[in-house]
């Protein structure tokens, strides 16, 4: 199919769930490309395991303490009028998910079935296919996007610039296999996700280089908060290499507990909460327990919970675990910290506007305010759909047409060069010095490598996916590590120890 026909009102890049849930609320008059880097069912969205936290029934009781529990767990430097559109707005958009049609998970009455997890003093986590959240949010969504004859979807294309003039955004130069296109449109949403590939360590999948933040950032927007990037405590410990596997903190959130290596509970020793304590208190409480008994990993202890309830309500995490062979009623879980979400981003409104015109940014991809310095566990998938909604709302509401340019079409260029070094150099040095842990001494050392890279790839000609990524690795690697040095305190999960 040639999708290229630079008649679309809008561009949205990325097909997690805040680019295919903002695509299905613009209105059917207006035409959508969604430009998908992989499958469009491949993304952070979709490996979410955990749920969706919100309120199912508008409360004003239970909205306060969402929005607490979010103030507690982001130690108060949350937006809060940002938060509060959060958690007011939760109601209508999880009902509008039902809507269309995903399968949440419900009891015999068929009541929906809630969990807690980290941080949650209620239970508020809305979840389906027992640890398959994600999953079924973007199969739902997915097949209804493709059904949408205003909709266009381009997989295994990568968007690798802005088309910005006076501040001003016009479209993007999308890279496909072939060719590198300019497409003009009126309005460009990037809902690209994560930054996990610029760790060595991280639950994302590889193509999670935060290509928006990167192209956002390269046009002058402004992006904030960089340094906040959290780690999840409990990923499957394994020399595996490629993302690393979670074991969700609903799994926490149903009882089980954290040993360490001695076979030792610990949690109770840093917070009351114990291991439902917030996730950035929880992966510090795991870093220090590991450096004191000499060991890289602790385990999740789940042997004193019902063996049914285990394989039905974990039905994704009881299967990798026996592939391992970890038997979850038997053995204990070997886990880890390793990162898994970028809290800050490219700077939005509380309507999904960056600071360029016309360029509006939702999802992991940008900084609302929602998550102040650790995000609340599950907050980030209801992120999603709220400011989603409301990016909808403003691009069906406004008529501006700008004048399109002319579309250029070239063959892109063919080379080989994998820059595999280049990546390894950058994960390396982040997951050494920009981890749990931070000292001064040791961020300027990263700082160091890390611009070297980026400045020496700025003046590459070698215009492929593979240089676009690993300049988009740097770039972000690059702000994290600034805004990490320029931050001196500890707060959140930015953890400084001189
Ligand atoms: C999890 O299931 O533990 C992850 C949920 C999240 O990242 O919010």
């Amino acid at each position: 199919m040639d999708v290229y026909n630079n008649d679309y009102d809008v561009i949205i890049v990325g097909s997690g769930l805040a680019g295919l849930y903002t695509a299905l609320n613009i209105s059917r008059n207006k035409k959508i490309l969604v430009v998908s880097k992989d499958q469009i069912e491949t993304s952070n969205s979709s490996l979410a395991q955990g749920g969706i936290a919100g309120e199912l029934s508008p409360c004003d009781e239970s909205y306060q303490k969402h929005i607490e529990d979010t103030l507690l767990a982001g130690s108060h430097l949350n937006d809060i009028d940002a938060l509060k559109v959060l958690v007011y707005e939760s109601s209508k958009n999880l009902d509008k998910l039902i809507k269309y049609g995903v399968n949440f998970d419900r009891d015999e009455r068929g009541n929906i079935m809630l969990t807690k997890e980290g941080g949650h003093t209620e239970r508020r986590i809305l979840h389906a296919g027992g640890d398959a959240t994600g999953k079924e949010l973007v199969n739902s969504l997915s097949n209804l996007i493709l059904k949408r004859e205003n909709i266009d979807v381009i997989e295994n294309s990568m968007a690798v610039e802005l088309i910005v003039e006076d501040n001003t955004c016009f479209g993007a130069v999308i890279l496909d296999q072939e060719n590198i296109v300019s497409v003009y449109s009126d309005y460009t949403v990037l809902a690209t996700g994560g930054i996990g590939e610029i760790y060595k360590n991280t639950t994302n999948p590889p193509i999670a280089t935060g290509d928006g933040i990167a192209m956002a950032y390269d046009k002058g927007a402004d992006i904030n908060n960089m340094e906040f990037i959290q780690f999840h405590p409990t990923a499957f410990f394994s020399s595996e290499k490629g993302p690393k596997f979670l074991i969700s903190e609903a799994v926490r959130g149903e009882g089980a507990y954290l040993l360490n290596v001695e076979g030792k509970r610990f949690m109770h020793k840093y917070h009351h909460l114990k291991e439902l304590a917030p996730r950035d208190i929880v992966s510090q409480s795991i870093y220090r327990e590991m450096y004191d008994t000499w060991s890289d990993h602790v385990y999740l202890d789940t042997r004193h919970m019902d063996e049914r309830f285990l394989k039905n309500r974990f039905p994704t995490i009881y299967k990798k675990c026996a592939k391992h062979s970890v038997d979850m009623k038997r053995d204990l879980i070997p886990v880890a910290p390793v990162q898994h979400f970028s809290i800050g981003g490219i700077s939005v409104d509380l309507h999904g506007k960056t600071t360029i015109k016309n360029l509006y940014a939702n999802g992991e991809c940008c900084d609302s305010g929602v998550h102040g310095a650790n995000r609340l566990a599950s907050n980030s998938l209801l992120e999603c759909v709220v400011f989603g909604r409301r990016i909808a709302k403003d691009i069906t509401n406004e008529t501006v047409e700008h004048k399109k340019g002319e579309l250029i079409k070239q063959v892109a260029e063919k080379c080989h060069f994998n820059y595999r070094k280049i990546r390894e150099e950058i994960k390396d040095t982040m997951d050494r010095y920009v981890g749990i842990v931070r000292t001064d001494k040791g961020l300027k050392l990263a700082q160091d490598i890390v611009d070297d890279i980026y400045y020496d790839l700025k003046k590459d000609p070698r215009k492929t996916s593979e240089y676009y990524e690993v300049f988009n690795m740097s770039t972000i690697a690059k702000l994290v590590i600034d805004s990490a040095v320029r931050r001196k305190e500890s707060i959140g999960c930015h953890f400084r120890v001189n």
